[in-house]
Protein backbone atom coordinates (compact mmCIF):
# COMPACT_ATOMS: atom_id res chain seq x y z
CA UNK A 1 0.00 0.00 0.00
CA UNK A 2 3.13 1.90 1.26
CA UNK A 3 4.89 1.71 -2.10
CA UNK A 4 1.43 2.10 -4.41
CA UNK A 5 0.70 5.38 -2.74
CA UNK A 6 4.76 6.24 -3.26
CA UNK A 7 3.95 4.99 -7.01
CA UNK A 8 0.93 7.20 -6.96
CA UNK A 9 2.85 10.13 -5.70
CA UNK A 10 5.41 10.41 -8.37
CA UNK A 11 3.13 9.84 -11.28
CA UNK A 12 1.06 12.86 -9.87
CA UNK A 13 4.01 15.10 -8.93
CA UNK A 14 5.44 14.01 -12.40
CA UNK A 15 2.24 15.24 -14.05
CA UNK A 16 2.54 19.05 -12.42
CA UNK A 17 5.70 19.20 -13.38
CA UNK A 18 4.82 18.03 -17.16
CA UNK A 19 2.22 20.84 -17.05
CA UNK A 20 4.38 23.58 -15.27
CA UNK A 21 6.78 22.57 -17.63
CA UNK A 22 4.15 23.19 -20.41
CA UNK A 23 3.32 26.61 -19.08
CA UNK A 24 6.68 28.00 -19.21
CA UNK A 25 7.34 26.43 -22.68
CA UNK A 26 7.25 28.95 -25.58
CA UNK A 27 3.55 27.79 -27.27
CA UNK A 28 3.30 27.35 -30.96
CA UNK A 29 0.37 27.86 -33.39
CA UNK A 30 -0.59 24.07 -32.88
CA UNK A 31 -1.26 24.89 -29.42
CA UNK A 32 -3.71 27.37 -30.34
CA UNK A 33 -5.27 25.56 -32.67
CA UNK A 34 -5.70 22.48 -29.61
CA UNK A 35 -6.83 25.20 -27.26
CA UNK A 36 -9.98 26.37 -29.75
CA UNK A 37 -10.66 22.78 -30.07
CA UNK A 38 -10.45 21.94 -26.39
CA UNK A 39 -12.59 25.55 -25.19
CA UNK A 40 -9.22 27.04 -23.61
CA UNK A 41 -9.37 30.63 -24.31
CA UNK A 42 -6.21 32.31 -25.55
CA UNK A 43 -4.81 35.34 -23.60
CA UNK A 44 -3.20 37.82 -25.96
CA UNK A 45 -2.16 41.62 -25.28
CA UNK A 46 -0.02 44.08 -26.68
CA UNK A 47 3.56 45.04 -25.68
CA UNK A 48 6.26 47.61 -27.10
CA UNK A 49 9.13 47.45 -24.97
CA UNK A 50 11.26 45.11 -22.41
CA UNK A 51 9.69 45.78 -19.05
CA UNK A 52 6.28 45.36 -19.87
CA UNK A 53 7.35 42.00 -22.14
CA UNK A 54 9.07 40.74 -19.27
CA UNK A 55 5.67 41.18 -16.90
CA UNK A 56 3.93 39.49 -19.21
CA UNK A 57 5.35 36.71 -19.62
CA UNK A 58 5.65 36.66 -15.88
CA UNK A 59 1.72 36.90 -16.20
CA UNK A 60 1.52 34.29 -18.22
CA UNK A 61 0.04 35.27 -21.42
CA UNK A 62 -0.09 33.27 -24.25
CA UNK A 63 1.21 35.74 -27.18
CA UNK A 64 1.97 38.90 -27.87
CA UNK A 65 1.32 41.71 -30.24
CA UNK A 66 4.37 44.30 -31.05
CA UNK A 67 1.28 46.80 -32.47
CA UNK A 68 1.53 49.39 -34.93
CA UNK A 69 -0.80 50.80 -31.88
CA UNK A 70 2.25 51.70 -30.41
CA UNK A 71 2.41 54.69 -32.76
CA UNK A 72 -0.33 56.04 -30.76
CA UNK A 73 0.58 55.06 -27.44
CA UNK A 74 4.44 55.14 -27.32
CA UNK A 75 5.00 57.83 -30.08
CA UNK A 76 1.79 59.98 -29.85
CA UNK A 77 1.17 59.82 -32.93
CA UNK A 78 -2.77 61.19 -34.03
CA UNK A 79 -3.15 57.38 -35.25
CA UNK A 80 -0.75 54.25 -36.92
CA UNK A 81 -0.21 55.59 -40.07
CA UNK A 82 3.04 57.33 -39.73
CA UNK A 83 4.58 54.10 -38.24
CA UNK A 84 7.99 52.61 -40.30
CA UNK A 85 9.05 49.13 -40.21
CA UNK A 86 12.53 49.88 -38.48
CA UNK A 87 10.20 51.54 -35.52
CA UNK A 88 8.23 48.35 -35.64
CA UNK A 89 11.69 45.98 -35.78
CA UNK A 90 13.05 48.26 -33.01
CA UNK A 91 9.93 47.44 -30.57
CA UNK A 92 9.83 43.97 -31.40
CA UNK A 93 13.20 43.16 -31.24
CA UNK A 94 12.87 44.91 -26.84
CA UNK A 95 9.93 43.00 -26.65
CA UNK A 96 11.43 39.38 -28.00
CA UNK A 97 14.05 40.16 -25.39
CA UNK A 98 11.84 40.83 -22.66
CA UNK A 99 9.93 37.48 -23.31
CA UNK A 100 11.73 34.71 -24.63
CA UNK A 101 9.41 32.12 -24.20
CA UNK A 102 6.31 33.91 -25.39
CA UNK A 103 4.72 33.58 -28.87
CA UNK A 104 5.43 37.06 -30.26
CA UNK A 105 3.41 38.52 -33.48
CA UNK A 106 4.91 41.15 -35.08
CA UNK A 107 2.48 43.65 -36.97
CA UNK A 108 2.62 44.90 -40.24
CA UNK A 109 2.92 48.96 -40.56
CA UNK A 110 1.07 50.65 -43.08
CA UNK A 111 2.36 50.62 -46.46
CA UNK A 112 4.61 47.38 -45.37
CA UNK A 113 2.42 44.90 -47.59
CA UNK A 114 0.01 46.75 -49.38
CA UNK A 115 2.24 48.22 -52.53
CA UNK A 116 3.58 45.02 -53.57
CA UNK A 117 3.91 41.10 -52.85
CA UNK A 118 7.73 40.89 -52.72
CA UNK A 119 7.65 44.37 -50.06
CA UNK A 120 4.92 42.09 -48.20
CA UNK A 121 7.22 38.80 -48.21
CA UNK A 122 10.70 41.05 -47.68
CA UNK A 123 9.08 42.98 -45.03
CA UNK A 124 7.42 40.15 -42.99
CA UNK A 125 10.67 38.25 -43.61
CA UNK A 126 12.19 40.84 -41.27
CA UNK A 127 10.37 40.66 -38.28
CA UNK A 128 11.09 36.84 -38.32
CA UNK A 129 14.91 37.10 -39.05
CA UNK A 130 15.78 40.66 -37.25
CA UNK A 131 13.64 39.84 -34.01
CA UNK A 132 12.70 36.33 -33.66
CA UNK A 133 9.21 36.99 -34.43
CA UNK A 134 6.87 33.81 -34.55
CA UNK A 135 4.07 35.42 -36.65
CA UNK A 136 2.95 38.73 -38.41
CA UNK A 137 -0.17 40.18 -38.65
CA UNK A 138 -1.58 42.50 -41.00
CA UNK A 139 -4.99 44.15 -41.86
CA UNK A 140 -7.47 43.64 -44.04
CA UNK A 141 -9.78 40.75 -46.29
CA UNK A 142 -10.49 39.57 -49.14
CA UNK A 143 -8.01 42.75 -50.85
CA UNK A 144 -4.85 41.64 -48.81
CA UNK A 145 -5.21 37.71 -49.81
CA UNK A 146 -2.88 37.85 -52.34
CA UNK A 147 -0.27 39.21 -49.56
CA UNK A 148 -1.54 36.77 -47.46
CA UNK A 149 -1.04 33.69 -49.91
CA UNK A 150 2.39 35.23 -50.11
CA UNK A 151 3.90 35.05 -46.66
CA UNK A 152 2.46 32.22 -45.64
CA UNK A 153 4.16 30.07 -49.32
CA UNK A 154 7.68 32.20 -47.79
CA UNK A 155 6.75 29.48 -44.55
CA UNK A 156 5.69 32.41 -42.23
CA UNK A 157 3.05 31.92 -39.62
CA UNK A 158 0.38 35.02 -40.94
CA UNK A 159 -2.45 36.34 -38.56
CA UNK A 160 -5.47 37.80 -40.37
CA UNK A 161 -6.82 41.29 -39.01
CA UNK A 162 -10.93 42.33 -39.85
CA UNK A 163 -13.23 44.53 -39.24
CA UNK A 164 -12.29 47.74 -37.71
CA UNK A 165 -9.04 48.23 -39.74
CA UNK A 166 -7.35 51.32 -38.18
CA UNK A 167 -4.92 51.53 -40.94
CA UNK A 168 -7.77 51.95 -43.25
CA UNK A 169 -10.14 53.90 -40.64
CA UNK A 170 -10.42 56.63 -43.46
CA UNK A 171 -12.28 54.58 -45.99
CA UNK A 172 -14.42 52.84 -42.87
CA UNK A 173 -15.84 56.96 -41.50
CA UNK A 174 -12.97 56.38 -39.15
CA UNK A 175 -12.79 54.83 -35.88
CA UNK A 176 -16.00 52.63 -36.01
CA UNK A 177 -17.32 48.88 -35.27
CA UNK A 178 -18.13 47.31 -38.25
CA UNK A 179 -20.41 44.19 -39.02
CA UNK A 180 -23.91 46.44 -37.26
CA UNK A 181 -26.03 45.46 -39.77
CA UNK A 182 -26.75 41.85 -41.80
CA UNK A 183 -25.40 42.84 -44.55
CA UNK A 184 -22.16 44.08 -43.22
CA UNK A 185 -21.94 41.04 -41.02
CA UNK A 186 -22.15 38.68 -44.26
CA UNK A 187 -19.22 40.79 -45.83
CA UNK A 188 -17.23 39.90 -42.72
CA UNK A 189 -17.76 36.80 -42.70
CA UNK A 190 -16.99 36.58 -46.42
CA UNK A 191 -13.80 38.29 -45.15
CA UNK A 192 -13.06 36.05 -42.71
CA UNK A 193 -13.59 32.97 -44.61
CA UNK A 194 -11.32 34.46 -47.57
CA UNK A 195 -8.65 35.37 -44.57
CA UNK A 196 -8.72 31.66 -43.51
CA UNK A 197 -8.90 30.41 -47.28
CA UNK A 198 -5.25 31.63 -48.06
CA UNK A 199 -3.65 29.89 -45.34
CA UNK A 200 -3.99 32.54 -42.56
CA UNK A 201 -3.29 30.53 -39.32
CA UNK A 202 -5.42 32.69 -37.19
CA UNK A 203 -7.75 35.62 -37.23
CA UNK A 204 -8.24 39.19 -35.38
CA UNK A 205 -11.72 40.72 -35.45
CA UNK A 206 -11.62 44.38 -34.08
CA UNK A 207 -14.95 46.27 -32.51
CA UNK A 208 -17.68 44.03 -34.24
CA UNK A 209 -20.84 42.45 -32.46
CA UNK A 210 -20.59 39.36 -29.72
CA UNK A 211 -23.41 37.91 -32.40
CA UNK A 212 -20.74 38.38 -35.28
CA UNK A 213 -18.25 37.02 -33.05
CA UNK A 214 -19.36 34.00 -32.21
CA UNK A 215 -20.86 33.42 -35.83
CA UNK A 216 -17.09 33.60 -37.14
CA UNK A 217 -15.45 31.92 -34.05
CA UNK A 218 -18.19 28.64 -34.73
CA UNK A 219 -17.39 29.11 -39.20
CA UNK A 220 -13.64 29.37 -38.89
CA UNK A 221 -11.39 26.61 -38.24
CA UNK A 222 -8.28 28.57 -37.13
CA UNK A 223 -8.19 30.28 -33.55
CA UNK A 224 -10.13 33.60 -33.89
CA UNK A 225 -9.16 36.58 -31.29
CA UNK A 226 -10.87 39.23 -30.05
CA UNK A 227 -10.29 43.05 -29.24
CA UNK A 228 -13.86 44.13 -29.00
CA UNK A 229 -15.51 41.49 -30.84
CA UNK A 230 -17.08 40.00 -27.75
CA UNK A 231 -17.07 36.91 -25.59
CA UNK A 232 -16.99 33.98 -28.04
CA UNK A 233 -14.36 34.28 -29.57
CA UNK A 234 -11.03 31.84 -28.73
CA UNK A 235 -9.16 34.53 -27.10
CA UNK A 236 -9.04 38.15 -26.43
CA UNK A 237 -6.48 40.70 -27.03
CA UNK A 238 -6.31 44.15 -25.02
CA UNK A 239 -4.10 46.88 -26.03
CA UNK A 240 -1.38 47.00 -22.80
CA UNK A 241 -1.71 50.65 -22.81
CA UNK A 242 -5.36 50.52 -22.33
CA UNK A 243 -5.48 47.58 -20.03
CA UNK A 244 -2.95 49.66 -17.13
CA UNK A 245 -4.25 52.92 -17.58
CA UNK A 246 -1.33 54.55 -19.16
CA UNK A 247 -2.94 55.83 -22.24
CA UNK A 248 -5.12 59.26 -21.67
CA UNK A 249 -6.34 60.14 -25.20
CA UNK A 250 -9.49 57.99 -25.62
CA UNK A 251 -10.48 55.29 -24.43
CA UNK A 252 -12.80 52.90 -26.70
CA UNK A 253 -15.82 50.99 -25.30
CA UNK A 254 -14.29 47.34 -25.46
CA UNK A 255 -11.40 48.29 -23.04
CA UNK A 256 -11.64 47.09 -19.39
CA UNK A 257 -8.79 49.42 -17.00
CA UNK A 258 -7.11 47.22 -14.58
CA UNK A 259 -5.34 49.62 -13.16
CA UNK A 260 -4.62 53.15 -13.38
CA UNK A 261 -0.90 53.79 -14.11
CA UNK A 262 -1.45 56.88 -15.31
CA UNK A 263 -2.87 58.21 -11.75
CA UNK A 264 0.14 56.02 -9.69
CA UNK A 265 3.18 57.52 -11.69
CA UNK A 266 1.60 60.66 -11.42
CA UNK A 267 1.34 60.83 -8.27
CA UNK A 268 4.80 59.75 -7.62
CA UNK A 269 6.14 62.03 -9.90
CA UNK A 270 4.33 65.29 -7.87
CA UNK A 271 5.71 63.64 -4.54
CA UNK A 272 9.08 63.67 -6.34
CA UNK A 273 9.05 67.16 -7.26
CA UNK A 274 7.50 68.01 -3.64
CA UNK A 275 10.60 66.28 -2.17
CA UNK A 276 13.38 67.75 -3.90
CA UNK A 277 11.96 71.15 -3.86
CA UNK A 278 11.66 70.85 0.09
CA UNK A 279 15.24 69.58 0.40
CA UNK A 280 13.58 66.13 1.30
CA UNK A 281 15.26 63.83 -1.09
CA UNK A 282 18.09 62.58 -1.08
CA UNK A 283 18.48 61.47 2.60
CA UNK A 284 21.57 60.20 4.38
CA UNK A 285 20.58 56.46 3.18
CA UNK A 286 20.74 57.33 -1.04
CA UNK A 287 24.34 58.75 -0.60
CA UNK A 288 27.93 57.24 -0.96
CA UNK A 289 29.99 58.16 2.28
CA UNK A 290 33.83 58.46 1.52
CA UNK A 291 36.01 56.34 2.85
CA UNK A 292 37.15 57.32 6.77
CA UNK A 293 39.45 60.19 7.10
CA UNK A 294 39.27 60.85 2.85
CA UNK A 295 36.87 63.95 3.75
CA UNK A 296 39.96 65.67 5.78
CA UNK A 297 42.72 65.01 3.31
CA UNK A 298 40.65 66.08 0.26
CA UNK A 299 39.49 69.18 2.47
CA UNK A 300 43.59 69.90 2.98
CA UNK A 301 44.52 69.04 -0.38
CA UNK A 302 42.04 71.86 -1.68
CA UNK A 303 43.29 74.67 0.56
CA UNK A 304 46.76 74.24 -1.11
O1 LIG B 1 -1.68 47.72 -33.46
C1 LIG B 1 -2.43 47.11 -32.71
O2 LIG B 1 -2.25 47.04 -31.49
C2 LIG B 1 -3.56 46.43 -33.32
C3 LIG B 1 -4.77 46.29 -32.46
C4 LIG B 1 -5.56 47.54 -32.51
C5 LIG B 1 -5.59 45.16 -32.89
O3 LIG B 1 -3.53 46.12 -34.47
Amino acid sequence: MGGSKRIFSTVNDNAQEEEEEMAKRKKSVLDFYEMKKRGEKITFLTAYDFPTAQFAEEAGLDMLLVGDSLGMCVYGYPGTVPVTMDQMIYHADAVRRGAPNTFVVGDMPFMSYQSSLEKAVENAGRFLKECDCDAIKLEGGVRVTPQIKAIVDAGIVVMGHIGLTPQSSGQLGGHKAQGRTAESAKLLVEDALAVQEAGAHMLLLEAVPPEVGKYITETLEIPVLSIGAGPYCDGQLLIVSDAIGQFQAFTPKFVKKYCNVAEVVTTAMKEYVEEVKAGEFPKAEHCYTMLPGEEEKFLAIMKK
